[in-house]
């Protein structure tokens, strides 16, 4: 099935049949195998637009939840946009982020984290090779990896502005030993040494997703990943919701709650227009 019938599917016969559509056989199978799957184009340029109107001012906030590069004022990440601002509220109840990582996770879920990162214009800086497993079970004590991330691409994703990278296969690896690094960039991380990298791409090798804004990237919790900084001229905003399976909430509570979030209640999908409503609202305005 191609993007397209996964759309139109959901548009024609989701709301018909009564039940949550999404993902192919085929996509759920490449998602176990490889670790991830690559959709191109589920959102279009308005949709995007929507979402990428609210980045300027939403980076321009002295807030808490803006984590700053290193020794810039760049935005690397801003946590929780979805409590604070009405676009991203309703990106994180969308039906085609959130039905198919329901499918996947087979049940109920919750917003674990939620994330834009910048990756902005020659100043984004690296994220080191690390599984996002490794932070949850060691600083939020979640029980077990029955949690992914759905990523959604607000900007193009080129080989120049700083794009993922994965290390396929290696969600079967289990939560490796990892260190944590308080040291490399703004943002602790608990990170994979070079000797494991090394032996996980011997056997996987590395793939870097790449496509244009409104493309969705989905990847298991323990699937190794990194990304390199941006000194390209191009922006990489891209936005990740973290989400977990209800009955595999975060037991531990040190972390700031805008980090790792202890709202536990299982998300409701929205209408699948509801980003385009607030685009013919603020036309109407
Ligand atoms: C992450 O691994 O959480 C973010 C990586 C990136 O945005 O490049
Ligand atoms: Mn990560």
């Amino acid at each position: 099935m191609t993007i397209l019938e996964f759309r139109l599917g959901r548009r024609s016969s989701a709301a018909e049949m009564g039940k949550v559509m999404g993902l192919s056989q085929e996509q759920i199978q490449e998602f176990h195998r490889q670790g991830y799957v690559f959709l191109p184009q589920v959102f279009d340029a308005e949709e995007v637009a929507v979402l990428m109107r609210e980045v300027p001012d939403i980076f321009a906030q002295d807030r808490k939840e803006n984590v700053r590069e290193k020794g810039s004022r760049a935005v690397r990440t801003t946590f929780a946009a979805h409590t604070f601002n009405q676009a991203f509220s309703r990106l994180g109840q969308h039906p085609r982020l959130i039905e198919p990582v329901m499918q996947l996770l087979d049940g109920p879920i919750y917003m674990h984290q939620f994330k834009v990162n910048a990756k902005a214009a020659f100043d984004g800086d690296v994220w080191q090779w690390h599984q996002d497993y490794g932070t949850w079970a060691r600083d939020d004590l979640m029980p077990e990896p029955r949690a992914m991330n759905i990523a959604l691409f607000l900007e193009d994703v080129t080989e120049f502005n700083g794009p993922l990278m994965f290390i396929p296969k290696s969600h079967k690896q289990g939560k490796l030993e990892a260190g944590h690094d308080l040291e490399t960039t703004s943002y602790p991380l608990w990170t994979l040494d070079n000797d494991t990298v090394r032996r996980l791409v011997d056997e996987g090798g590395i793939v870097a997703p790449k496509g244009s804004a409104g493309s969705v990237l989905m990847f298991h919790c323990n699937l190794v990943h990194a990304s390199p900084s941006n000194i390209s001229p191009f922006g990489r905003t891209i936005v990740y919701l973290s989400l977990c399976h209800v009955d595999n909430h975060i037991r531990r509570f040190e972390r700031p709650e805008w980090i790792a979030h202890r709202d536990f209640t299982p998300i409701e999908p929205l209408p699948d227009d509801c980003l385009k409503e607030l685009s013919r609202e603020a036309e109407h305005a």
